[in-house]
């Protein structure tokens, strides 16, 4: 008997040991560090490519990198107990406090992979563009690399991130860098329009982000895969008032939970400008799309009447 004890005994002790040393090695380690291999590519700053940059960055990457000032000069993103504090980064042209240093070939690895030139991975909040088409990822780096107001320098220093052990656990073990395409990545034609509205959806305006499960469960190598997908329900801090918290809406054609008795009006309406057909108006946790052109808008709504109907009521499942 006494020696079974003894056993147990030394065996919670050599577990518990080797989870400290394993807790210690994270916490020292930090965010995992990984090879660069980014293309040698020089992007050719066309007036289109500029302009269709313009488009993407200052509607999908605006979402966490606007700063207060107008300017993409980042802000912080997350501060919660489980991941800690997470700042989206300056992304001006300024050589320290920004990207200032980033080559063209550097930027499109990031975007793809998720590592940043330094090799250090940049998760777990900043997405992957894995299947945005080359186009559209050179289009984004010619217009930070352009004279447009909103990259220019400024030299605003966001803090450094403040991984809890959890999130530097989960980083240097659940998530890894996604492969970078060895193949050339397209759009579908814009007059296929439901397959041109699921490209935006799932990658130029990454709809599906915040309209599914969670953000923990999204799959961003196959976003249709995401639990949940664009049935909503994930819980969306409010950017002016970090209080605030909600939940994001059912984006399936469900009659009463969904979009289903909506217009394609109305839908405009709460992409563009955040309002609702009730007057109430949604809540900032909702980016508005201000540059939404119709042809766009047309495309997303004929995307989702393609995705099957899901019986979810995001409100009564947050508790609101
Ligand atoms: C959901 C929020 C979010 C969106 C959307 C987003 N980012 Fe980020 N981004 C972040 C966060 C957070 C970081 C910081 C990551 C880190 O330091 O580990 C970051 C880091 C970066 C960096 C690396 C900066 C550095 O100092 O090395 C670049 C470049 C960048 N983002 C560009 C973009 C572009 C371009 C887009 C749009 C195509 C975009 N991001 C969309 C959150 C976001
Ligand atoms: C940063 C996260 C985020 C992104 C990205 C996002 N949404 Fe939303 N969306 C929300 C949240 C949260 C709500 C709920 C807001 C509220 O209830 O006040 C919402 C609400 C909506 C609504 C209102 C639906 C209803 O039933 O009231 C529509 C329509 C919508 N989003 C469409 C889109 C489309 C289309 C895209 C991509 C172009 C998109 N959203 C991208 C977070 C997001």
């Amino acid at each position: 008997m006494k020696k079974v004890v003894k056993i147990i005994g030394i065996t919670i002790g050599a577990v518990v040991l080797a989870l400290t040393a394993a807790a210690l090695y994270f916490n020292f380690k930090g965010m995992p560090y990984y090879e660069v291999n980014a293309p040698d590519i020089t992007v050719e700053p066309t007036p289109e490519r500029i302009a269709r940059g313009e488009y993407i960055v200052n509607q999908t990457c605006a979402i966490c990198h606007l700063g207060k000032d107008g300017k993409f000069s980042g802000t912080l993103m997350e501060d919660d107990p489980a991941f800690g504090a997470w700042y989206a980064a300056n992304i001006t042209q300024h050589p320290e406090a920004g990207i200032g240093k980033y080559t063209d070939g550097e930027l499109m690895y990031l975007l793809r992979t998720g590592i940043k030139r330094t090799g250090q991975f940049a998760a777990p909040f900043m997405p992957r563009f894995n299947h945005l088409s080359d186009e559209d990822v050179k289009s984004i780096i010619a217009y930070l690399h352009s004279d447009a107001s909103r990259v220019q320098p400024v030299d605003v220093r966001q803090p450094a991130q403040q991984p809890t052990l959890l999130a530097k656990v989960v980083c240097n073990l659940g998530m890894k860098p996604l492969p970078y395409p060895d193949v050339t990545v397209t759009a579908p034609p814009k007059t296929d329009e439901v397959a041109y509205g699921k490209y935006l959806v799932t990658q130029a305006m990454m709809c599906y982000m915040c309209h599914s499960a969670s953000f923990e469960t999204n799959d961003e190598l196959t976003p249709e895969n995401s639990e949940g997908y664009l049935a909503g329900g994930t819980m969306v801090r409010n950017p002016q008032d970090r209080s605030v918290i909600t939940p994001s809406a059912n984006l399936t054609m469900h009659p009463e939970l969904g979009l289903g008795q909506w217009t394609e009006e109305q839908f405009a309406n709460a992409v563009r400008f955040g309002q609702t057909a009730d007057g109430q108006g949604l809540t900032s946790a909702m980016p508005k799309f201000t540059l939404m052109t119709d042809e766009d808008i047309s495309a997303i709504w004929a995307y989702l009447q393609t995705v099957p109907a899901v019986e979810k009521n995001v409100l009564a499942d947050a508790g609101q």
